[in-house]
């Protein structure tokens, strides 16, 4: 497993991560009992991923993925979780919402400490009130020591040019941000890269296969959906080929492998979340990351066919 530095931070990250939220959510959505999802959280880790994401938002996620560390010598693991300032469609009212909600996930995680809270979801036009209005209270809970770091993460729709965090990292007040970066999205590489460079912010990336790029069958729905709505101009793909990758002579169905490799070849990402409650694909995909990376020509073609999209789902 790689590890890369986590902003300026001093943490170093492995280059997996496993997200506990998205369309799995440590398995609950799929049915798992508590102790598989947990048995998922030790695997992870007995595979060398030494950063975990959660939230409030995701059902039990923070409560399994607390069980699943308990025990665990807390200097193998990073937790990054999230403050969620949405009540319904508005933005919550009192600043103190914030201290309440930290408080509930650190009892539910089982933590004195939180080492990455992040505002969870924040759009463009919210981005100003968010941090008028709740800045202040996390940064006294980072002076009690219930949080170490302080991080945003975008919408995974909704704002695909990224302009919540093109206003939120010039501010220079964040140390990592969350952003939707894949095949199917490259605007992160202009929009948000350049940034978190220059302010030396930690990126997680979310959702670089999600619901587009799990399976051969899916990935060809999509790439026919957008050659439909005129935003692909390729020949329609095949079940062998979903990515057209046949074209520089490396064709294949794996296209998980594809996406979070990808998703990884920026050094800027320090980590790349994956979403799942099956520990074969946990396996599978820590293996795929930790083993050979994508070609030079893999990664320019996969630019060049697919780097004008900017995909929000
Ligand atoms: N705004 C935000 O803050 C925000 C938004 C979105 C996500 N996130 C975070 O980012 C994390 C990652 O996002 P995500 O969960 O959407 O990401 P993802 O890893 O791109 O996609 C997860 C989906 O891919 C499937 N999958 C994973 N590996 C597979 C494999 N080898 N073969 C086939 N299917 C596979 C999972 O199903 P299986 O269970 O069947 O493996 C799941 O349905 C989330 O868990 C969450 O922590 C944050």
């Amino acid at each position: 497993m790689e590890y890369r530095p986590l902003g300026s931070t001093g943490l170093q990250v492995s280059i997996a991560g496993l997200g506990t939220g998205g369309p799995a959510q440590l398995g609950q959505k799929a049915g798992l009992s508590a102790q598989e999802s947990q048995r998922l959280v030790r695997v992870a880790l007995d595979l060398g991923i030494n950063i975990f994401d959660s939230s409030p938002a995701y059902g039990k996620s923070e409560e399994l993925l607390g069980a699943g560390l308990q025990g665990v010598p807390r200097d193998r693991f990073i937790v990054a979780t999230k403050f969620q300032p949405h009540e319904g469609n508005a933005l919550k009212q009192d600043p103190q919402a914030l201290m309440a909600q930290l408080e509930e996930s650190l009892r539910r995680l089982r933590l004195e400490t939180i080492d990455v809270l992040q505002y969870h979801g924040v759009a463009p036009e919210e981005y100003r009130t968010v941090i008028d209005r709740f800045h202040p209270v996390a940064l006294r809970a980072q002076e009690q020591g219930k949080v170490r770091f302080l991080g945003i993460t975008e919408t995974v729709a909704n704002d695909p040019q990224h302009e919540m965090l093109n206003v939120a990292l010039a501010e220079g007040i964040h140390d990592t941000c969350m952003v939707h970066y894949g095949i199917l999205n490259q605007q992160a590489e202009h929009k948000v890269f350049p940034l978190a460079r220059q302010h030396n912010v930690g990126i997680f990336v979310m959702a670089p296969v999600r619901t587009s790029l799990r399976t051969p069958d899916e990935a060809v729905r999509r790439m026919n959906e957008f050659i439909d709505k005129g935003w692909l101009d390729i020949p329609r793909p095949s079940i062998n080929d979903p990515l057209g990758l046949g074209r520089i002579g490396k064709a294949t169905t794996d296209v998980t492998r594809i996406a979070y490799l990808f998703a990884a070849v920026p050094q800027e990402v320090s980590t790349v979340l994956i979403g799942t409650g099956n520990i074969d694909h946990l396996r599978k995909n820590v293996r795929d990351i930790s083993g050979p990376k994508l070609s030079p020509e893999e990664i320019a073609f996969l630019r060049q066919t697919y780097g004008h999209l900017a995909w929000d789902a």
